[in-house]
């Protein structure tokens, strides 16, 4: 059994770095399979549903090297036309995106139903929808995705997505990359990592334009090239680092983010009485005094994200006043306010709806992590809190988070991490 322990009510201070974006990288990993060559990428995160993914490539014969912690080249031009492992790509949810790169690289697909966090159903029809337009045949049989291309091959299509799916917009994408023609998605999502990863295609060759925008241009090319790549830093891991600052209180100074995509993050934390002050890579965050009440409706970038609605949760917990959070992307995603309640919030949650009664003070207790932002909801909250905190269930957080215990041990926090042989228990305090 893991866990991480944490010794609450220290402010954090001094500087944290932040690391490569999963949710960029998760996409262009997969994406390796359409290139021939050798993609040198810089700023992987090493979290573990990265190295799942790179467990599938392996699998599959591609070639990787890893030159230092957080770069690798990967070399897919020899690899085997065969299914990924399916007991790793049910691990974690992104293993859609070896649908679109199957696809791409063989003219078929059969890829396992995706996992990852659960917040209620979560649909892949979207992704379908694109795939079939650019002439691929769709079949769903026995907890698996099929998809194979004409004997002539994918062609280019106008896809005009019913919801805006970042999953969808970036699996289209990948898929229609080396399709004859041009395709285009219409009500595309606009998040960084849409973006991040156009740019990965187009330095590999890839004529994909428009991305960050609501409609993709995808003029599709007849081979990728080997290249170099750099990824974007993690605006979630960032913006947990802020919300944690503004509930434990401190001054931290988060370096490698790119303020813009920051924005809405920054915004709510100002109006919550945080001062935010923003260099050309890096953000400084300083809360000193009471957190003020806010509202927040998570939308699609550059809306609040979702992906921040545990995490601001938990600031709204220790602020004074009623707090409202609206959750507009997926049906269940406050599974994690009975845990913060046990903790001595008081959230009452109603559907989509969480109304946050602010408290002095939280306790600490032994609270589990639902998922993966639930349990960054969990450390932030274990921060924050008077006494001991345990957090049980942290494979959720590892797969998301690079070295949160030093990179929270550098900004002053206490919290370890401890495996013990099952059932027997830290004791809790508190
Ligand atoms: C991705 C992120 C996840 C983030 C989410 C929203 C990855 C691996 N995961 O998830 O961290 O919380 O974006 O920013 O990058 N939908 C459909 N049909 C589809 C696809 C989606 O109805 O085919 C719905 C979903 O149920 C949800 C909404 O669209 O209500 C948005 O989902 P989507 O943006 O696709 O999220 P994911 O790609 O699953």
């Amino acid at each position: 059994m893991k866990q991480y322990i944490i010794e609450g009510g220290k402010s954090l201070n001094g500087v944290v770095t932040i690391s490569g974006a999963k949710n960029a990288a998760v996409a262009i990993l997969p994406a390796t399979l359409l290139v021939n060559g050798t993609c040198r990428i810089e700023n992987v995160p090493d979290i573990s549903d990265v190295r799942l993914l790179l467990e599938i490539l392996d699998d599959m014969g591609a070639v990787i090297r890893r030159l230092s912690p957080n770069t690798l080249e990967i070399d897919c031009t020899h690899v085997r036309d065969s299914e990924a492992s399916d007991a790793l790509v049910r691990r974690i949810r992104a293993s859609y995106y070896l649908i679109g790169a199957q696809l791409g690289r063989f003219g078929h697909a059969k890829v396992a139903l995706p996992g990852g966090c659960n917040f209620g159903a979560r649909p892949i029809d979207q992704h379908i929808k694109g795939f079939e337009t650019i002439g691929a045949e769709v079949t769903l049989h026995n907890g698996f995705v099929c998809a194979v291309a004409p004997e002539s091959g994918l062609t280019g299509g106008r896809v005009n997505l019913d919801v805006v799916s970042v999953g969808a917009t970036m699996n289209i994408m990948i898929g229609a990359v080396l399709a004859t023609g041009t395709t285009i998605i219409e009500n595309a999502a606009k998040e960084p990592h849409i973006v991040d990863l156009a740019n990965f295609l187009n330095a590999m060759g890839a004529k994909v334009s428009g991305a960050g925008t609501d409609i993709i241009k995808i003029r599709g090319v007849k081979s990728l090239r080997g290249g170099f790549y750099s990824i974007i830093p993690d605006q979630i891991e960032a913006g947990t680092y802020m919300a944690a600052v503004a509930a434990a209180g401190g001054n931290v100074l988060i370096q490698n983010v790119i303020p813009k995509h920051m924005d809405c993050i920054s915004a709510k934390l100002r109006e919550m009485g945080v001062k935010i002050t923003e260099y050309d890579d890096a953000i400084r965050v300083q809360r000193t005094g009471v957190l003020r009440r806010a509202n927040v409706k998570t939308l699609p970038y550059p809306g609040f994200p979702t992906d921040m609605q545990p995490q601001i949760a938990v600031c709204m917990a220790l602020a004074s006043g009623v707090s409202v959070i609206t959750e507009s992307i997926y049906d269940t995603r406050f599974g994690y306010c009975a845990e913060l309640n046990r903790m001595g919030a008081a959230i009452k949650v109603d559907t989509k709806i969480a109304v946050i009664t602010g408290v002095e003070k939280m306790h600490g207790c032994t609270v589990h992590a639902c998922d993966l932002r639930a349990g960054a909801a969990m450390v932030i909250a274990g921060l924050a809190a008077e006494g001991r905190t345990v957090i049980e269930e942290i494979e959720y957080i590892e797969r998301g988070y690079e070295n949160l215990i030093g990179k929270l041990e550098g900004i002053g926090a206490s919290i370890k991490r401890i495996e013990t042989p099952r059932g027997r228990r830290v004791p809790a305090v508190g």
